[in-house]
């Protein structure tokens, strides 16, 4: 299964100078295959004694990779090499799983052997039930996932050895036990906290029919999933696959370059995807756009808290997207759809359309760059699918875990890996004594 994926490939072009207290130093200059640039300062501190400063990392390339490009300035995404438009439009989640993952599309057999292996191991052991009793029925769904993980990592304790060699030999087997099964453990996640029964999986569903059929049958009756939600549902997925170095994939690769498991890795990625800031924005968009309906706002009062710095437009703004994020666009034409196919009329796409074009035409928004981005419609289509708003950063996890699997196996397949370990600029108190607790007045 597992293609070796070709080892990131980037040249040199000529160096920087860089002039500190009057003394000029060389750093080479990295480039990419998309012609992105760098300074190499991985010599600096031992050749000047100095380190950069770049808080939030927005200036700062923490590896090479070959999975995800994104220009941001350009709205421009792609999944090795794919256009997400062109992905979006004809590949459906498993497929875009094995392209993250492996770094080729499937041939027909491969693909046929991945969905059947995916499909085989849609069950959980069932101790595993016993894991769940213990949360508050008020939990939420995505701290019991992140420790659900990591238990999954118990039951399979030959590729959580935490030994890289070892665990990299059971790659391909994890890699399918862990997009297999978050998505079987979310839908228990999910039933069980709402006190209701498991559902168990339908392993001759496919991917998102069998999630469905998980979340939303019931013992006397089995849902079944329409032609448009199977649809929306891989689309959103698919667009969640993997997106550069951001904040939880970031996590992935720090948890990874000390050597843990792929199972704890994922664990930590779940819970840096939590924060409101990241995946938690598409739940807080349905909030805002819900806040906004109750106080009978059109947006205008809203936009004039978000100018003064009172409030953040949720789904909006990128740290790389300096234009329209692409996978936004994607989702707003696409959730217009579904809703029309599905005859919902949901009033909160049309305050979210209203509050984007009042945005993108406010000097506030437009001088800072500030789109809509993948958060900012995704809720809405989650919500016309049927999912409830406390799974909605639960299904960016099942969407995210292709990406941080592949970028676990950057990390773990690189024989010269470092573990990441940044400096710091240290603001604290210089050298003093210990004073007896007597003499201290
Ligand atoms: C995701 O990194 C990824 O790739 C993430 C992601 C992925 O696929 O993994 O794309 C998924 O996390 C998307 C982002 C979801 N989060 C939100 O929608 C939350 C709202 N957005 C903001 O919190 C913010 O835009 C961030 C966190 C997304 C980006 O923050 P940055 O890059 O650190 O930018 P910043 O906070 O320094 O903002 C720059 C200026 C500031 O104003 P000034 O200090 O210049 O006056 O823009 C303002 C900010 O106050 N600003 C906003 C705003 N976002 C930025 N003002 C109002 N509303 C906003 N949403």
């Amino acid at each position: 299964m597992s293609a070796e994926i070709p080892a990131p490939a980037s040249t040199t072009a000529g160096n920087a100078t860089l002039t500190i207290e009057g003394k000029s130093y060389e750093l080479p200059i990295i480039v990419g295959t998309e012609n992105e640039k760098a300074i190499d300062i991985r010599k600096l501190r031992d050749t000047t004694g100095v380190i950069t400063f770049d808080d939030g990392y927005a200036n700062t390339g923490s590896c090479q990779s070959a999975i995800t490009f994104i220009d941001g300035e350009e709205g421009i995404l792609r999944y090795r090499g794919y256009p997400i438009e062109e992905v979006a439009q004809s590949a459906d989640f498993v497929e875009t799983a094995y392209l993250i993952i492996y770094g080729e599309l499937p041939t027909r057999a491969q693909r046929s052997d991945f969905s059947k292996r995916l499909m085989d191991r849609s069950y959980v052991h069932m101790n595993m039930l016993h894991h769940f009793e213990p949360f508050p029925s008020n939990a939420s769904p995505m701290a019991v996932l992140s420790a659900m993980m990591n238990t999954l990592g118990c039951y399979y304790p030959k590729m959580a050895s935490n030994n890289r060699q070892q665990d990299m030999e059971f790659f391909d087997e994890s890699a399918t036990i862990l997009i297999s099964k978050v998505r079987t453990l979310a839908a228990m996640a999910y039933r069980i906290l709402h006190g209701r029964p498991f559902i168990s999986p339908k392993p001759d569903l496919p991917y998102c029919e069998n999630f469905l059929h998980m979340m939303f049958s019931e013992p006397y009756k089995d849902y079944v999933a329409s032609p448009e939600v199977s649809r929306a549902l891989n689309l959103m997925l698919l667009l969640h696959a993997d997106h550069e170095q951001n904040c939880s994939t970031s996590t992935v690769r720090m948890v990874a370059s000390g050597g843990a498991n792929l199972f704890a890795s994922v664990s930590a990625g779940i819970s840096a995807l939590w924060g409101p800031l990241h995946g938690g924005a598409n739940a807080a968009v349905i909030d805002m756009l819900e806040s906004i309906r109750r106080e009978g706002d059109d947006g205008r009062r809203f936009l004039e808290d978000a100018k003064q710095g009172k409030k953040l437009l949720m789904g909006f703004g990128h740290r790389v997207y300096k234009n329209y994020d692409p996978r936004a666009k994607i989702f707003k034409e696409a959730t217009t759809k579904v809703l029309e196919q599905l005859k919902i009329n949901d009033p909160v796409l049309n305050i979210a359309k209203h509050l984007e074009e009042a945005a993108l035409s406010e000097p506030y928004f437009i001088d800072r760059k500030l789109y809509p981005n993948v958060d900012f419609y995704s809720g809405i289509l989650l919500r016309a699918i049927g999912l409830p708003t406390d799974m909605f950063t639960v299904m960016f996890a099942i969407g995210r875990m292709p990406g941080w699997i592949a970028n676990w196996k950057e990390i773990a397949q690189n024989k010269k890996t470092k573990i990441h370990r940044p400096r710091q600029i240290y603001t604290g108190p210089t050298l003093r004594h210990y004073v007896p607790i007597d003499q201290r007045g």
